[in-house]
């Protein structure tokens, strides 16, 4: 009966930890920037990449995914002017190997725009606003969720019926 009794609370920890390892991934989302249009001159014009935009969430933590053909397109963060002026003389730093992934590390707006001919011009640019994650701020979260008490800890136990002191001894 001890031994019952330590082996399940071993594995209360073992689930507390698997699930933080799911939300620490739940929190990071991938942005593939244009869904299926992906990274390009959009037919639509300008407007296309500004309305994509209007439609997501960015958090810090968030990774765009500009997909593109090497070779066919690149991929270069801007200031504010060069995006407004299609300006890449000197951007921050250009992909020029697709698909590229860029992670959103802090607070803010971002400007990326395509640097080859005249592609920024005809449309390939996008701004963006990134906000603090919800999970890292320095407020107490208001209206926190806590899935911790559901889902892994509830999904894991039965599945280890049997050859749960296995598991733990080794
Ligand atoms: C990138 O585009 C290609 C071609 O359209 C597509 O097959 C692929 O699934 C896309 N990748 C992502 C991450 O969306
Ligand atoms: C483009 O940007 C470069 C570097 O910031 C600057 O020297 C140049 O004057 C800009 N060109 C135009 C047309 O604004
Ligand atoms: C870019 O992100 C996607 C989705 O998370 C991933 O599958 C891919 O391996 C990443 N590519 C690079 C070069 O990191
Ligand atoms: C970001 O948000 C600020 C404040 O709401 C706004 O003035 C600015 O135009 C936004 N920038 C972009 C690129 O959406």
């Amino acid at each position: 009966m001890a031994r019952t009794r330590i082996s399940s609370s071993k594995l209360a920890t073992l689930a507390i930890a698997l699930s933080a390892i799911f939300q620490a991934t739940a929190a990071q989302t991938t942005d593939v920037v244009g869904d299926e249009l992906g990274w390009l001159v959009p037919p639509g014009g300008p407007l296309a990449y500004a309305t994509w935009a209007a439609m997501q969430t960015f958090t810090v933590g968030d990774v765009l995914i500009f997909n593109f053909t090497t070779g066919d397109q690149d991929v270069a963060r801007v200031t504010k002017e060069a995006y407004e002026t299609c300006n890449s003389t000197n951007p921050d730093v250009t992909y020029v190997i697709g698909p590229a992934n860029f992670t959103l590390d802090s607070v803010g707006e971002y400007f990326f725009i395509g640097t080859m001919d005249r592609r920024c011009t005809l449309g390939q640019k996008l701004a963006i606003n990134v906000s603090a994650s919800s999970s890292g701020t320095a407020n107490p979260p208001s209206t926190g969720t806590s899935p911790v008490s559901e889902g892994p800890s509830g999904s894991a136990l039965p599945l280890c019926k049997g050859s749960c002191t296995v598991l733990i001894h080794t």
